[in-house]
């Protein structure tokens, strides 16, 4: 791709309905969710919101003040932030999934414990497995961390890594960009996520690439069907996700 040109999302104008329904299943329970001890503090929980049948997902920590105000992810000064980055490369946010790892505030935006993000993560988990995203981009540290364990963000961000296919996404390459609250507070940081963003498009073509690759090995393309929702209680998060990575 030559600079300036838009990389078109591969998302047809109409999603199947079927995923749509599925996606708003999943923010149904969300929305009356009382799995974890933030229930208690929100005003509204906050689902996620975007295009059903979108490549890419971006995967926040979890709702601000305005967030749960609102029930919608990324709506503050952080969100207006994604969305420039977005703008950089010609995307809009409505093509795009943005959810959050919980999907309640924390209460004072205190990072979530361990055991909040244990409680939450089936309903990431499912809703990847729905959305089947060639590309997570995840951003800030602790979403991170659930996709590229162990990684530190000074070194991870604005680079390629598969994702382990535990966390719902079967198929998928992770992105790690900083978050954007982190940008709002310093400089430094919001110009390397500007340049991290310019990335994106050329990671989704890789995370395509590189999919293509692995379905004509297994001689089957991975479509959302062939992963169904597992019912309500699913059972426990794989253990390898209940620990978060904390830098
Ligand atoms: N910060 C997040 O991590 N998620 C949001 O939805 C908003 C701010
Ligand atoms: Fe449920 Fe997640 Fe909200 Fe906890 S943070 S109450 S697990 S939706």
């Amino acid at each position: 791709m030559t600079s300036g040109e838009r990389l078109a999302l591969d998302a047809p104008a109409q999603a199947p309905a079927s995923r749509a329904a599925a996606l708003e299943a999943i923010a149904a329970e969300v929305r009356t969710c009382t799995r974890c001890r933030l229930h208690a503090g929100r005003t509204r929980a906050v689902p996620g919101e975007g295009h059903p049948d979108t490549e890419v997902v971006f995967v926040g920590e979890g709702p601000g003040m305005n967030e749960d105000r609102q029930g919608r992810p990324f709506v503050g000064r952080a969100g207006d932030l994604l969305v420039r980055f977005l703008a950089t490369i010609g995307w809009r946010r409505e093509e795009v999934f943005i959810t959050n790892v919980v999907k309640c505030r924390p209460p004072d935006n205190r990072d979530p414990e361990p055991d909040e993000v244990a409680a939450c993560l089936p309903y990431l988990q499912r809703q990847l497995q729905i959305l089947d995203p060639a590309l997570v981009v995840t951003l800030g540290r602790h979403s991170m961390g659930r996709f590229i364990p162990g990684a530190r963000i000074t070194q991870a961000h604005g680079t390629l890594h598969p994702v382990d296919p535990t966390t719902g996404a079967t198929s998928a390459m992770v992105y790690a960009m900083y978050h954007p609250a982190a940008a709002l507070r310093a400089p430094e940081v919001e110009r390397q996520s500007y340049d991290d963003a310019t990335g994106i498009p050329a990671a989704l073509l890789e995370a395509r690439r590189r999919r293509t690759t692995a379905s004509a090995v297994a001689g089957a393309p991975a479509t959302a069907e062939a992963f169904p929702t597992p019912p309500p209680d699913a059972g426990p998060v794989d253990p390898a996700l209940d620990a978060p990575t904390f830098f």
